[in-house]
């Protein structure tokens, strides 16, 4: 009975796709449990780059079996595409291991056209989104009024329920927003086909879950996004609209909490964040640039779904004690420590100051967080590229000071580093605990 979930615990991006990648290795399942097409994991395996969005990481090993749960939100469009994309670079997407649960809820055009209006009209209080249409089609889950993935079945009746949605949303993007709507008639005819294409892949995922868990199999939660994104934990209403921390993995696969055995946080060694919203230790320097990246490079800060640059900054202990908090994490994965190489110091924020106070921890929830000062504290840092490292032991003193400090700070064992995007570049780290 093995169930391992991984999480991002910033504001998503943390490198969750790589270590999903990496943890698949030995699991016989891999589930993502929420979000849509708004993620964006990046696996890079010698020179391949995957970028997967909707179909879990775990999919580039041969053995996994990879189920999309039943608390995503799925734009069939999109997942036709990435099956596509995926096909002739040799992965195999065939239903015998790509599975779809039935209630997973459907993304249609007039959910992305209304992502798009709502946040025109929101002007400056925009949340900057993906614009993929997740927060209008979790509206309509919530509302009761959703198409589920199970109506994919009947690609007749599937087609009727998107001419109907799309024409009833129609009227409230152009009367309410004043906005384009999107063609009942085209969209019903491009849904019967996405239908057709997926409806094999349909199935009771939840049970094959269970089923394979009592058999002592190994099953991987994929988590998206991040906790600082989460709907109710999160700083709200900067948030996405699902709940990607690890209690979600439960509803969003539909299982109980009995099978936990790992609950691993992956953290960034800096913090990133993409849209608007509060960011206590963002940057705004050479620093924050350093962090960054060129953007020339496939791994530097700019979004995996939308292209957009990423907001960078030191890490934020505060905030990550939080997320260890909500998410009952087990154990930490560091990504991406070799970014931080040529920096003459190194911050870390371990407590916040508002009106002459300090706050180890946030005092509510972090919506308020943008009232709040970072206090640092200051490391050395080291000037040596760690692309080749594979010991714990060849890391400089300071890279190994600062993730002992991070250990120290969260009181959580880091037993994985990467020191570069490619699957290789990691550092196992057992001999410690
Ligand atoms: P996810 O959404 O959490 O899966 O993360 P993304 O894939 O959106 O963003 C992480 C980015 O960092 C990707 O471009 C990865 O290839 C890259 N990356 C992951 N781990 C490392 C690392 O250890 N070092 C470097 N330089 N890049 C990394
Ligand atoms: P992965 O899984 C980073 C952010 C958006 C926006 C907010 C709401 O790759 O870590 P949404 O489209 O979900 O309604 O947007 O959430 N966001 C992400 N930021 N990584 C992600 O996913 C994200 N998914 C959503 O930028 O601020
Ligand atoms: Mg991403």
């Amino acid at each position: 009975m093995s169930l391992d979930i991984i999480v991002g615990t910033q504001w998503g991006d943390e490198g969750k796709g790589r270590l999903t990648d990496l943890l698949a290795a030995e699991s016989d399942i891999v589930a993502r449990f929420s979000g849509g097409d708004n993620a964006g994991h990046t696996v890079n395996v010698a020179d391949q780059v995957f970028k997967l969005h909707l179909i879990p990481s775990g999919i580039v090993h041969e053995h996994t079996t990879c189920i999309l749960g039943g608390g995503m939100v799925i734009n069939p469009a999109k997942l036709a595409e990435e099956i596509d994309q995926l096909t002739p670079l040799g992965i195999d997407v065939s239903p015998s291991r790509l599975l779809i649960s039935g209630a997973a809820h459907i993304i249609t055009p007039a959910h992305i056209a209304l992502d798009g209006a709502q946040e025109k009209s929101r002007g400056k209080a925009s949340i900057g989104t993906t614009k993929r249409g997740i927060g209008p089609a979790y509206t309509d889950k919530a509302a009761r009024r959703g198409i589920r993935a199970s109506s994919m079945r009947e690609p007749e009746r599937f087609a009727e329920l998107i001419r109907e949605q799309v024409s009833q949303a129609g009227v409230l993007l152009t009367k309410m927003y004043g906005s384009e709507a999107p063609d009942a008639d085209s969209a019903a005819v491009a849904y019967h086909a996405f239908a057709e294409k997926l409806r094999p892949h349909l199935a009771d995922t939840a049970s094959i879950i269970s089923t394979a868990l009592d058999q002592g199999k190994v099953v991987l939660a994929e988590g998206a996004q991040g906790t600082l994104l989460d709907l109710d934990h999160g700083t709200y209403p900067y948030v996405t609209s699902s709940h990607p921390i690890a209690p979600g993995a439960f509803v969003g696969l539909g299982i109980g909490a009995t099978h936990v055995r790992r609950v691993i946080g992956v953290v960034k060694a800096f913090q990133t964040r993409v849209g608007e919203g509060p960011f206590p230790t963002e940057l705004h320097d050479s620093i924050g640039e350093h962090l960054r990246g060129t953007g020339e490079q496939l791994w530097d800060e700019f979004g995996t779904t939308t292209g957009r640059p990423r907001r960078c900054g030191w890490l934020d202990i505060v905030l990550l004690r939080y997320a260890a908090r909500l998410n009952g994490l087990t154990e930490i994965a560091v990504t991406k420590l070799d970014v931080l190489s040529g920096l003459n110091f190194l911050k870390i924020c371990t407590a916040y100051q508002k009106d002459g106070q300090e706050y180890m921890d946030i005092p509510e929830d972090p919506s308020h967080l943008g009232d709040f000062n970072p206090i640092y504290e200051q490391l050395n840092g080291w000037e040596s590229n760690l692309w080749q490292t594979r010991d714990w032991e060849q890391l400089p003193n300071e890279a190994m000071d600062y993730v002992r400090r991070i250990e120290k700070l969260t009181y959580l064992p880091i037993k994985t580093i990467s020191v570069g995007p490619e699957r290789s570049q990691v550092i196992h780290r057992m001999e410690e605990h």
